[in-house]
């Protein structure tokens, strides 16, 4: 594919699409939304909004740090503190679907809703690639950002359009196209973070409790592997308890497992042989946490398992 013939006519078709109207695009940091960003701002300039919505459901410090990396390519992003919302809709729900199901419904319908009414904004540009576009149509998972695909019509039921303008990309082709817009290195090499951001790496209740075991082994799994080149790296909280022994006492533990996976689009993913002594440290790290007694290392492919665990 020719990459800058590619930009060039997103560039113009979104000038098209919007003419003199305000759309809005939700960044999360991750190379999707941060290519769309980019483009979105070159293309429509203060015709576009975004937005960095927290969900409660981000890595730690993220918030902050995304929009600061923005600032400093002079393009302003607001801060939506919507945790409330989405940890309402998660309450109580332990079902897979159910859970990616209330993301969606929470960003698309409530949170996005009620920007659109605030901005008059009649457009919403949005980050989907090809691999989500093809999971969701193949009913391997229903990935968070697929509406017109599951005969959803957002302008209907939502009161806004969605342009898509990564939709014939999968993630090696829009790392490309970041590159040439010359997005810095630490967005450009981002690896992959889903949607639904940590609710996918929780196995049962969303609690707030619970996303901070997460979000701490994230950050250690992350800092660990951060040389690793691998292609994503994660950390999991299982719903199951062990027993294990801290200071001397029984504690019926929590169970973290560590996934970190080689592959060029997520379609397919093979493990990362990791050095014996670094897994060592990880597990080390991560049953520091307190009430976490327990560190698995993943080592299922994609297929049969998928890379994430909801
Ligand atoms: P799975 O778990 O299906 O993930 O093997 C494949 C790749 O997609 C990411 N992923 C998502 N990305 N919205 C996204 O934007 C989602 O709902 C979603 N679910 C999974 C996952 O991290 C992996 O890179």
């Amino acid at each position: 594919m020719d990459y800058k013939a590619f930009i060039e006519e997103q560039i113009a078709s979104l000038r098209e699409t919007v003419k003199d109207g305000l759309a809005i695009n939700a960044l999360s940091g991750g190379v999707d939304s941060s290519v769309v960003t980019v483009l979105g701002h070159r293309s429509l300039g203060k015709r576009l909004k975004t937005v960095f919505i927290d969900n409660a459901l981000m890595r730690k410090g993220e918030p902050e740090r995304v929009v600061k990396i923005f600032a400093k390519m002079k393009i302003p992003v607001e801060l939506v503190d919507a945790k409330a919302d989405f940890l309402g809709a998660l309450k109580g729900l332990t079902d897979p679907e159910e859970k990616r199901n209330a993301v969606t419904n929470t960003f698309y319908a409530k949170v996005f809703g009620r920007l659109v009414r605030e901005t008059g904004a009649r457009f919403l540009l949005h980050g989907t690639i090809l691999t989500d576009i093809e999971e969701t149509v193949a009913g391997i998972k229903r990935q968070h950002n697929i509406l017109a695909q599951l005969g959803i019509d957002p302008e209907k039921e939502y009161g806004y359009k969605v342009l898509e303008p990564l939709q014939a990309l999968r993630k090696d082709g829009v790392r490309k196209v970041a590159k040439i817009l010359g997005l810095s290195p630490e967005l450009a090499k981002r690896i992959p973070f889903p949607g639904p951001a940590l609710a996918t790496r929780i196995v049962g209740e969303v609690t707030e409790e619970r996303l901070e075991v997460v979000r701490e082994a994230t950050d250690i799994v992350e800092k660990e592997l951060g040389k690793s080149r691998a292609f994503q790296y994660l950390a999991v909280l299982l719903n199951d308890k062990a027993t294990g022994i801290r200071e001397h006492r029984r504690e019926f533990g929590q169970i973290i497992v560590v996934r970190c996976l080689n592959s060029v689009d997520a379609r397919t993913a093979t493990v990362t042989k990791i050095p014996w002594d670094k897994l060592n440290r990880i597990s080390k790290r991560i049953t520091s946490i307190k009430g976490v007694n327990r560190c698995l290392y993943d080592l299922t492919p994609k297929p049969p398992a998928t890379i994430e665990y909801i």
